[in-house]
């Protein structure tokens, strides 16, 4: 038990002079002006065209960060602006399914958060199993249910990080969904809410699968956002995520889907999105 008990702290140790030596290189490099970052998932790239992009680092170029591995996700880290405000965005993100553990899938947002990023925006691309949604909509995520394997805050707690037993009644902020939704509003952008479904992917759905979903209270499912939403609320950060839907889970219309429909999707909604971000960054 206490061998345990010590290989546990050394393990902790080691991640915070991880996260800390992480910060301090890119703090050093480009500076800690920015207080939000963005996280873009899956065809959601087009978004970078609206940013002012000062400087730009590749993951391979950053100590402790892992390597993304899919296509379609690039694997840089950006600093610039958008509409005129400080950011950084993760081009590229980290899931479960490419072999990565939780805590380096969230090891970018510690990191974030060490830089003194306040907000997190993140997106992705998921499945609808609500049957009152289509194809190329925009969700706003509500809340989610967590159905990863693997737990991103699982062994010794740091409080310096955040709580033992984080309170998670709020894990998107309403301020910032109220304000989104505004946005949306006043630009005529359609779009819904809803419970996102976090699962390991990588295989797509089954039918029976979509249906179990839906049942447990989902709208949505999808392979990542929920370890980074939970690891930015553990670190107190402000969060709120969208979703593209790109395919439907929906009883007696399941269809065949492909990472590349999924990609494809994505790039017909994205406009939409990336106006309600860009307008978004300006009043958080
Ligand atoms: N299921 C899981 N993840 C996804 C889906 C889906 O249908 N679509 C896009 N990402």
């Amino acid at each position: 038990m206490q061998d345990l008990n010590r290989i546990l702290r050394i393990k902790l140790l080691t991640m915070l002079q991880k996260i800390n030596e992480t910060a301090r290189f890119l703090i050093e490099k480009y500076g800690n002006k920015a207080k939000i970052a963005i996280v873009l998932g899956s065809g959601l790239n087009d978004l970078c065209q609206d940013i002012e992009i000062k400087q730009a680092i590749s993951y391979a170029g950053i100590p402790n960060f892992p390597l993304s591995t899919v296509v379609g996700h690039e694997g840089n880290l950006l600093f610039g602006k958008l509409n005129g405000v400080d950011i950084v965005v993760m081009q590229g993100r980290f899931h479960y399914y490419e072999g990565y553990d939780m805590k380096q899938i969230t090891f970018p947002i510690r990191v974030l958060k060490a830089m003194g990023i306040e907000t997190l925006i993140l997106s992705n691309a998921s499945g609808g199993v609500n049957p009152n949604f289509h194809i190329g909509d925009i969700m706003m995520i509500t809340d989610h249910i967590n159905l990863f394997p693997e737990h991103p805050l699982r062994g010794k707690n740091e409080d310096m990080l955040g709580d033992r037993f984080p309170d998670m009644s709020e894990a998107y902020s309403k301020i910032l969904l109220q304000k989104a939704e505004q946005i949306a509003q006043k630009h005529a952008i359609p779009y819904q809410k809803g419970v996102y479904v976090g699962t390991q992917g990588p295989t797509f759905e089954t039918p029976a699968e979509y249906k179990m979903f839906r049942i447990l209270g989902g709208d949505c499912v999808g392979m990542s956002t929920v370890p980074e939403a939970i690891v930015a609320h553990h670190a107190k950060m402000n969060c709120i995520a969208f979703s593209i839907i790109t395919d439907l889970g929906v009883e007696g219309m399941v269809e065949k889907v492909s990472h590349e429909e999924v990609l494809n999707a994505a790039i017909v909604a994205e406009p939409k999105l990336r106006l309600i971000v860009k307008e978004l960054v300006k009043v958080i």
